[in-house]
């Protein structure tokens, strides 16, 4: 077997998450005898830099043909006056846009090892165990007019969110059949009562929740959904929403988690090639100084081996080895608990490869 895959390492923290990813990645290849090829390109500050281009043609050319692709982060304080015309995050939406993967999985899971890491009570948090799947290539990220003028001295902008019929179908399908594998409930986040692109999405949903009568649905408005997850975090299995919804409530429930550096995420178009990322930024004040988490990222490649190469068996040793290296007491600084031994970014991914148990 053979896998073709892209890295992005991207900007600040990337690169060294990144590293970590691979570190694992190569790993289960060694273990299983698959033949990894590895494509390094460029994303972001660092393309804009070195190409003038924060999605280079040679990046969109490899992301054509591989089989997935592993992102660290994009982003770098250096653009971000809202004056410049180039910025790192157009390279982000622009390859989730030219991949086609309009799906974005985030599993929060809490734990066990880290129900003291998190600053809510652990006691609402144990047992959470939820998946938000985020609408990713649409709505108000992408809908045009987007733009900026001024009329009579005064200064207007404006963002459109639009939202094709096609595009909530495909993926609350998506999320019916992944609720279909769990827990079988799914709460579909909106704000009908404001958003007329709310109104049309609970339609769809619950048209195509006609397909699905063994998956119970509910609707929940994006506030009241705020609310509830930290409030009840347990009471939720599969979570749909649009793309800035999920943008929010994902950086949300990541302090369920214990650290927005646990969150992996993959994003899925109608293929099996994938966009793997961790959900964190590329958190530049801590960038070089290895001490980033890079669960998220390793977490991330679980979810590549899953579902870009159907390793299932696989991906979950991965997991199991991010909780076996957290059970035994290692954290990094993000998590960093008393009775712990703190350890850098390499160490905490030479800890998952000495736990991987294939
Ligand atoms: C995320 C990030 C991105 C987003 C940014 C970097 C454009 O916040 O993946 O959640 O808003 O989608
Ligand atoms: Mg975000």
């Amino acid at each position: 077997m053979r896998a073709h895959i892209v890295l992005l390492p991207g900007d600040g923290i990337g690169p060294e998450v990144v590293a970590e990813g691979v570190k694992v990645l190569k790993a289960v290849a060694q273990k299983r005898g698959m033949e990894l090829h590895l494509q390094e390109e460029l994303l972001g500050a660092c393309a804009i830099e070195r190409t003038g281009n924060p999605l280079p043609p040679a990046t969109l050319e490899a992301i054509s043909h591989c089989d997935a692709v592993l992102m660290g982060a994009v982003g770098d304080p250096k653009y971000d006056d809202p004056k410049l015309p180039v910025r790192p995050e157009q390279g982000l939406l622009g390859l989730r846009k030219a991949m086609g993967v309009f799906a974005n999985l985030r599993p929060v899971a809490v734990m066990p090892a880290l129900l003291h890491a998190s600053t809510l009570k652990p006691e609402v948090l144990q047992g959470t165990d939820l998946v938000v799947v985020r609408e990713l290539t649409g709505g108000i990220y992408f809908g045009q007019p987007k733009e900026r003028g001024v009329q009579d001295g005064q200064r207007w902008a404006v963002d459109t969110m639009r939202y094709w019929e096609h595009e909530v179908r495909r993926v609350a399908h998506v999320a019916f059949r992944l609720a279909r594998q769990r827990r079988k409930k799914l709460t579909s986040v909106d704000k009908a009562n404001v958003l007329e692109c709310s109104r049309m999405w609970r339609e769809v949903v619950n048209e195509v929740a006609q397909e699905y009568p063994d998956v119970t649905l509910e609707h929940m408005l994006v506030d009241a959904c705020a609310m509830a997850l930290i409030r009840t975090p347990t009471n939720f299995d599969v979570v749909l929403t649009e793309n800035m919804f999920g943008d929010i409530l994902t950086d949300e429930a990541a302090m369920l988690a214990g650290s927005i550096g646990m969150l992996p995420s993959a994003s899925l178009g109608e293929g099996r090639r994938g966009l793997y990322e961790p959900i964190h930024g590329s958190a530049p004040t801590i960038a070089g100084k290895d001490i980033a988490n890079p669960l998220g990222t390793i977490l991330s490649a679980a979810m590549l081996l899953r579902h870009s190469l159907d390793m299932e068996a696989e991906a979950r040793a991965v997991e199991e080895a991010v909780s076996a290296v957290l059970a035994a007491g290692y954290r990094t600084a993000d998590i960093a608990e008393p009775n712990c031994t703190t350890v850098g970014t390499r160490q905490m991914g030479d800890l998952v490869v000495q736990h991987l148990k294939l």
